[in-house]
């Protein structure tokens, strides 16, 4: 079905072509990097493990009205999924203090933000994705108005989802990032993945980190705590 060459591969994940021009599809790579790749490594099962937890919360989320571009997954490493043009914001939930805010502002962690905070970041990997304004976005053309108030209202309506879905397993969703696309019918939907790879989470009663943070904070069993969220959700059941 696919051709042979990624039309993309990122840090994480690689992008093929399919036989319909509307459907792409997505592998999840083993890779693990932090610090905009400073630090990598292979961590044999992390691909499965991102393939499973993000088609299931990218499911979920369809199921409650947040359109998104997963069709289905394919095997256990790589899903199908809508074809689009990716807007190059990095979009950034944040319900409590953590990480980089914490040394951009020097503010402390685990401050509860209510309401909940969004912030773009430029994606460009050369600059290390700087955070930047709304306005900014808008006057170089990154989004429109109409688009960036779509993708903040959208981004506050994951948030709510996700903490919904997560509070229940014990599991606190500190901040997470998201990416948005643009279909080829001008709509903004929801697109990239969900896992630990781009969410904080810590565990409800120990505080224990359940994320990427156990890789850029060595903290080690990185693998294990990508399963513990696996393990919850799919004892959840089907969505
Ligand atoms: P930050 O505190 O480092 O800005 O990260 C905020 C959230 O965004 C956190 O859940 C991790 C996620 N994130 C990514 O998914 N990709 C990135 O490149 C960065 C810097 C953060
Ligand atoms: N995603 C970025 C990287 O791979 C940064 C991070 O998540 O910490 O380097």
């Amino acid at each position: 079905m696919e051709k042979l060459e990624p039309i993309y591969e990122g840090k994480a994940k690689k992008l093929f072509e399919t036989d319909d021009p509307d459907i792409l599809l997505l592998e999840y790579k083993n890779t693990l990097t932090a610090f905009n790749a400073l630090k990598k490594t292979t961590m044999e099962g992390k691909g499965a493990l991102n393939n499973k937890i993000s088609s299931y919360i990218l499911q979920y989320l369809a199921s409650r009205g947040v359109p998104n571009h997963f069709v289905k997954m394919v095997d256990e490493v790589r899903q199908l999924v809508r074809k689009v043009e990716i807007i190059p914001l990095e979009v950034v939930v944040r319900n409590i203090t953590t990480g980089s805010i914490c040394k951009r502002l020097g503010v402390p962690e685990g401050i509860n933000l209510n309401p909940p905070l969004v912030e773009f970041y430029l994606k460009n990997d050369e600059l290390g994705d700087p955070i930047v304004t709304e306005d900014q976005a808008i006057s170089f053309g990154w989004a429109s108005e109409e688009e960036i108030q779509k993708i903040k209202n959208m981004a506050l309506q994951v948030n709510q989802l996700l903490k919904d879905l997560f509070k229940p397993l014990g599991i606190t969703l500190v901040d997470f990032k998201l990416e948005f696309g643009k279909t080829k019918d001008g709509e903004i939907i929801l697109a990239d993945e969900i896992s630990p790879d781009t969410c904080r989470f810590w565990d409800s009663s120990s505080g224990d980190r359940l994320d990427k943070d156990r890789f850029r904070k060595d903290l080690g069993n990185v693998l294990e705590a990508y399963q513990e969220i696996w393990r919850r959700l799919s004892a959840k059941g089907e969505e």
